[in-house]
């Protein structure tokens, strides 16, 4: 008999990762092997674009880096962090608005493990897998503000902050990511400027996601540009190394936020988390060298905006409904009717490939995949061209076109398909 674990027994891998195990048991090899197609993950090219920066291939240390490195971050790494935003976005930044966590996603979850009780989420109905784990683990309580094919995916600013029903003690905190994940919709200019004056009012407050900042065309969005106080706000703001930077594998991301907020953050990293690994904090400062970011933004802004145009017009020719915005390196798609995204899966694991299940992004699911919960976004997903090189473009395109073809008229053929059809998904 197996003693029971003193662990939680509600600790499923986030849906990103569900989908790389499914793969893996499915096809026999790691998604990301020679021959796969990582249409499913959500990682950069972390070789040079064309006509952008080199990536540095090594980093000096010295007996300094060997001591346990500052629980707010290396001092280096803060001010590099300060003249990214202060040089392009015009803010006013100091190192003690910043924390250095091991990634983006660290520094989330940070925020949300320390929000006093009287603060509730609003996120939207479809946003990355990774916020319903966090959310679930650190016991927040949330609501979704709808995502429907009839508002676009894109919500107005005030639904994140309707109070209707709620007491005065109640304080709102806005879960964005921004450029959108999965669905690439962005704000930026005066709707961005609109969502961050809504944010730094009494009661509201905002976490939003940059880690997308450099996949526009404007090469660069980022709320920081329209904040007024930060010390007097509870504005988050997630940024990494993890995309623009291309360096995943480095694991640095930040949070920017009031003098006080920080605090806190660094008191938590004291006791739970001791800093971060210098070298990596310092191939990070590296890496945000100005001249070099200003040619890594534009390298990204021109070589993804050209994927995600491509990819939306070979998409829109099989079939496919593009609900997806003018940001990130993901689509937003949604199959012809009847058709789910499950099986679509399914069948490309066949063929060594994987998307990413509408089902995972929906914010109101239950985590532990209750069943019986019909997802409205069972017919959608989320295909990534973060990871994909220029020349494999019509490999993908042909090996999802002959996929989905065939899934359509087994479909078309089969009564029992069509018995067990699905409702309507919204
Ligand atoms: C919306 C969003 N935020 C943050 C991150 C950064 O995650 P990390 O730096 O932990 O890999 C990601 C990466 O997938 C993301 O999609």
């Amino acid at each position: 008999m197996n003693r029971a674990s003193f662990l939680s027994d509600d600790c499923p891998p986030m849906g990103i990762y569900e989908t790389l195990y499914a793969f893996r048991e499915g096809f026999g090899q790691f998604m990301g092997a020679p021959g796969t197609h990582p249409w499913s993950q959500g990682f950069p090219l972390t070789t040079q674009l064309d006509g952008g920066p080199e990536l540095p291939s090594s980093v000096g240390v010295t007996w300094e880096d060997r001591f346990y490195p500052k629980a707010w971050g290396h001092p280096r790494l803060r001010e590099a962090i300060c003249e990214h935003y202060n040089g392009f976005y015009g803010s006013r930044l100091a190192p003690e608005n910043v924390m250095v966590f091991a990634g983006g996603r660290p520094g989330i979850y940070a925020v949300l493990a320390f929000l006093k009780g009287h603060v509730e989420v609003r996120i939207g109905n479809v946003e990355w897998p990774a916020y319903l784990d966090i959310l679930t683990q650190t016991q927040t309580s949330w609501k979704v503000v709808p995502f429907t094919p009839e508002n676009g995916f894109h919500p107005p600013n005030a639904a994140y902050f309707d109070r209707s029903g709620l007491n005065a003690k109640t304080h709102l905190l806005a879960i964005l990511s921004n450029p959108g994940n999965p669905t690439g919709h962005t704000r930026a200019g005066a709707e961005l400027a609109e969502l961050i004056a809504l944010s730094e009012q009494e009661k509201n407050g905002i976490l939003l996601d940059e880690a997308y900042e450099m996949f526009h065309a404007s090469k660069g969005v980022s709320g920081i540009r329209y904040v007024k106080d930060i010390d007097q706000s509870n504005v988050f703001l997630a940024g990494a190394c993890t995309k623009g930077l291309q360096c995943p594998g480095i694991r640095i991301g930040w949070i920017i936020a009031s003098r006080k907020n920080i605090e806190t953050l660094a008191n938590f990293s004291s006791f739970g988390m001791g800093g971060v690994s210098h070298p990596a904090q310092l191939y990070a400062a590296e890496l945000l060298e100005p001249g070099r970011v200003a040619r890594a933004r534009d390298a990204v802004a021109r070589h993804y905006g050209m994927q995600r145009e491509r990819y939306g017009k070979a998409f829109a020719s099989m079939g496919l409904k593009v609900h997806t915005g003018d940001g990130g390196f993901y689509h937003w798609l949604e199959l012809p009717e009847g058709l789910e995204a499950g099986e679509l899966n399914r069948r490309l694991f066949r063929h060594g490939a994987a998307i990413l299940k509408g089902f995972d992004c929906d914010m109101a699911r239950p985590h532990d995949k209750e069943p019986g919960y019909r997802s409205p976004y069972a017919s959608f997903f989320r295909f990534s061209f973060g990871p994909l090189p220029p020349e494999s473009f019509d490999s993908d395109v042909a090996l999802l076109r002959r996929v989905l073809d065939e899934y359509r008229a087994d479909f078309a053929k089969s009564g029992v398909a069509r018995a067990g059809r699905a409702p309507a998904a919204r």
